[in-house]
């Protein structure tokens, strides 16, 4: 199976932005009078903004009427996009611009598969927007990572089958979406954490791109 669409996280993996979704949910959570530290954050890393709330008021025992969650859920956001407010082409990962070179010169397509509904306006602060095929829209998505939607929504998109594409993410929960799809996983990130990809490098420069697409040569392995 040859490598036709390499499908990328944005969050974690193509800039740092995952450091300040993690300082968001930290200051929330810490209001709420609810520990929350980096390992309970692996486990929100990729999961949706409500998805994301709730593990945290679950942690903290608190059940809370919808009006309140969507306030906090508003708030946490606000919080996020003061962050994020000067990022800007500086800010994506060292790497990123060589890989997408050669994966336009290989002729392979490129995807976004973020589960963020700020996705498009990171993208734009980066300034790599042009450099997509297909862009997936958090906000059409219903059933977020670990569910393998919105990488099949994305390969569906670019018309390349699954078995012909590989997914890039720093989330446990991104692993299983992409592995549930049927493509190859490439974990960026801790090797002792990320124990199902196919694939881990610390970070994406490290990518090692011929490595990548030698895993066409063998059927994914559904997770
Ligand atoms: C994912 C992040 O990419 O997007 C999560 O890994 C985040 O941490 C999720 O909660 C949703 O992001 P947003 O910007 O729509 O709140
Ligand atoms: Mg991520």
């Amino acid at each position: 199976m040859s490598i036709k669409a390499v499908i990328f996280d944005l969050d974690g993996v193509l800039t740092d932005t995952a450091e300040y979704h993690f300082q968001a949910w930290s200051a929330l959570a810490h209001k709420l009078g609810v520990p929350f530290d980096r390992q309970d954050n692996e486990q929100l890393k990729g999961v949706d903004r409500m998805g994301s709330l709730q593990f945290i008021l679950d942690k903290g025992g608190l059940q809370l009427p919808s009006d309140e969650k969507d306030m906090l859920a508003k708030a946490k956001n606000t919080h996020y996009q003061q962050l994020i407010e000067n990022i800007s082409d500086a800010d994506l990962f060292e790497g990123v611009h060589p890989l997408f070179n050669r994966l336009k010169q290989a002729g392979i397509a490129i995807g976004l598969a973020s589960a963020s509904k700020n996705a498009a306006m990171v993208l734009n602060k980066l300034g790599i927007s042009a450099a997509f095929d297909y862009v997936a829209d958090a906000a059409a998505i219903r059933q977020g990572k670990p569910h393998p939607e919105i990488f099949l929504t994305v390969a569906k998109a670019l018309g390349i089958p699954a078995q012909h594409c590989v997914g890039v993410e720093d989330s446990l929960a991104g692993l299983q979406s992409i592995l549930d799809a049927g493509m190859y996983a490439v974990g960026i990130g801790e090797k002792q954490l990320l124990t199902d990809a196919n694939l881990v490098y610390a970070q994406i420069g490290q990518l090692d791109l011929d490595e990548v697409l030698m895993l066409g040569r063998k059927a994914p392995t559904t997770g």
